[in-house]
């Protein structure tokens, strides 16, 4: 295969002898420059009220995007039963085993743009035709991951399906069937089909997508013929399965803007107010709204081998995510003052330059500690929205984009939004409870952010548990945290950081980015929590 993945690009090792004395005098100093940050640690005073407690953070904003593209699902996932790779059914069962720990909520699949070029009956039964992926590299697509593959790995990793129909070059006949065939309970001759292709019982399908980005790749269509469209879509294309019929009901998602120019608030407009005088035929119950931390198209930024100025660059950029939340769920307000329709944000994370050497439509690019930050940063602003904001996908799970796990042919090595992913599970389905944080802010050349960033939630048992993210990369944070509420004794979790912001685990060095322990003691009923610089921080609170 011609495909080699580039992650030979992280920092070397160094190693050092310490036979003289010029060498034993530089270990100590480097040892002072070490723990000096620690000593000059700015003191941040963080407060939380544990009785006053917001929204509850839908579990759904942890959801994963697998599109056909490049060695996302090929390779990633799917390795066909015949291979040596271990695998189960085809499907890699070191990928299923990794992807089961961050308790994927929900896979988004087939795309993406593939998803508006995707014919469902290629990808079932015995004989599957051999078709084109023009959109990303104009590689051959085989269709031997389809319906009931995509099914068998969600099922294996634990995850619910969230489907996109091809309104762009399919038609509302070839979604409704598709949706028939994968749910309905009856003896019709699609669910007959199903059966004699391995699965007698009904498919659930959580989410639908009415369509990808139908104002670009999905068809360039102006927000009125959307909206046409996404009534068509959304009376004919029903979901059967007997056990989804009341509160477990598939939801419908509406495609929505991809900015926040006047074309992106354009389009919420339209498709907001349609939805407000919705009849009793159709109805959606999400918007979805992509939005990548790009910070100049085509994407250039590296994505390893860059230093402070890329950091806090990339950084302010994907901190915009809250203004563009804040902007069209106004718009939203406006229509569904209730917040019946919650915003999706299926797609985010960093995009950047394609690795030297890999095929330019495969999105390959390294996953460094800065998209761990990043990955908190975006998460932290969705949980803030939790009343408004019950969805998100980041993108893409494997080899794509900002991915969880990077393989190359039996090799796997976890990234640090892996890690960040794992570090968040308790926040899911936890309760938003409100803190009150001002670290002051961390300059870097004529870019200012906020240096400290956190969020606190309760789970379902009452525990409170705290993110912290430190953005500063060169200065330590002391935290003292102010718990109203409860009696805190101490908290420990786990903190994620790397020796520089462009840390990257490889499958040389798989442990550059990986969490580490952290605990805290209360004294005189306050927490003191110390965090390393360019650091995102859990803990649970006992
Ligand atoms: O994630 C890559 C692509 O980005 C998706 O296919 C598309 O929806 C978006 O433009």
């Amino acid at each position: 295969m011609a495909f080699t993945l580039a992650l030979q690009f992280g920092l070397p090792r160094k190693t050092a002898t310490f036979s003289t004395l010029p060498s034993i005098l530089s270990f100590a100093l480097a040892l002072i420059a070490f723990t000096a940050p620690f000593s000059a640690a700015q003191k941040v005073e963080l407060s939380v009220d544990a009785s006053k407690t917001g929204a509850k953070i839908d579990r759904n904003i942890f959801g994963q995007f697998a599109e056909h593209l490049g060695h996302g699902i090929y390779d990633g996932i799917w390795v066909g039963p015949d291979s040596k790779i271990p695998n189960t059914r085809g499907i890699r069962n070191d990928v299923v085993a990794a992807l089961k720990a961050l308790r994927v909520p929900n896979v988004r699949w087939p795309g993406g743009c593939f998803a508006d070029e995707y014919h469902w009956r290629n990808g079932i039964g015995a004989q599957r035709a051999v078709t084109l992926n023009p959109n990303w590299g104009g590689v051959t697509e085989p269709n031997t991951f389809g319906t009931h593959e995509f099914m068998d790995f969600l099922d294996q990793i634990g995850a619910e399906a969230y489907v996109s129909a091809n309104v762009g070059s399919g038609t509302p006949r070839e979604a409704a069937e598709w949706l028939e065939y994968m749910t309905t309970a009856q003896p019709t001759t699609l669910a007959k089909e199903r059966a004699a292709n391995g699965h007698p019982a009904p498919y659930k399908v959580a989410f639908l997508g009415i369509g990808n980005e139908s104002w670009d790749c999905g068809g360039n269509m102006t927000p009125d013929y959307y909206v046409s469209q996404m009534k068509i879509y959304s009376h004919f294309v029903r979901n059967f399965n007997p056990a989804q019929q009341d509160k477990q009901h598939m939801l419908k998602i509406a495609v929505g803007p991809g900015g926040d120019g006047p074309r992106w608030t354009d389009w919420t407009e339209t498709v907001m107010k349609a939805y407000q005088q919705h009849t009793w035929s159709w109805d959606i119950n999400g918007l979805s709204m992509h939005s990548y931390t790009v910070v100049k198209w085509p994407p250039s930024y590296k994505s390893v081998g860059f230093g402070e100025a890329e950091y806090s660059q990339i950084l302010k950029s994907t901190l915009e995510m809250d203004g563009l939340i804040n902007k069209h769920s106004a718009i939203m307000d406006k229509y569904d003052p209730d917040k019946k329709v919650a915003l999706f944000v299926d797609e985010w994370g960093g995009w950047y330059a394609p690795l030297p050497g890999s095929n330019p439509g495969f999105l390959v690019q390294q996953n460094s500690l800065r998209d761990a930050v990043l990955a908190a940063l975006n998460l932290n602003i969705f949980a803030r929205h939790a009343d408004r904001v019950r969805g998100a996908n980041i993108a893409q799970m494997i080899n794509v984009l900002q991915a969880m796990i990077i393989i190359d042919k039996e090799k796997m090595v976890l990234t640090p939004t892996y890690y960040v992913f794992k570090m968040y599970v308790p926040f899911q389905g936890a309760t938003f409870v409100p803190v009150t944080l001002d670290g002051g802010s961390y300059t870097h050349g004529d870019v200012v952010l906020p240096r400290v960033d956190g969020i606190a939630a309760k789970d379902a048992n009452g525990k409170l548990w705290l993110e912290i993210t430190n953005i500063d990369p060169n200065q330590a944070v002391e935290i003292e945290v102010s718990l109203a509420g409860i009696t805190a004794k101490s908290a420990a979790g786990e903190t994620l950081t790397a020796p520089t912001v462009d840390g990257v685990n490889t499958f040389d060095a798989p442990n550059t980015v990986v969490p580490k322990p952290v605990s805290a003691k209360a004294q005189s009923g306050k927490l003191i929590l110390k965090l390393e610089p360019k650091s995102v921080t859990v803990v649970s609170v006992e």
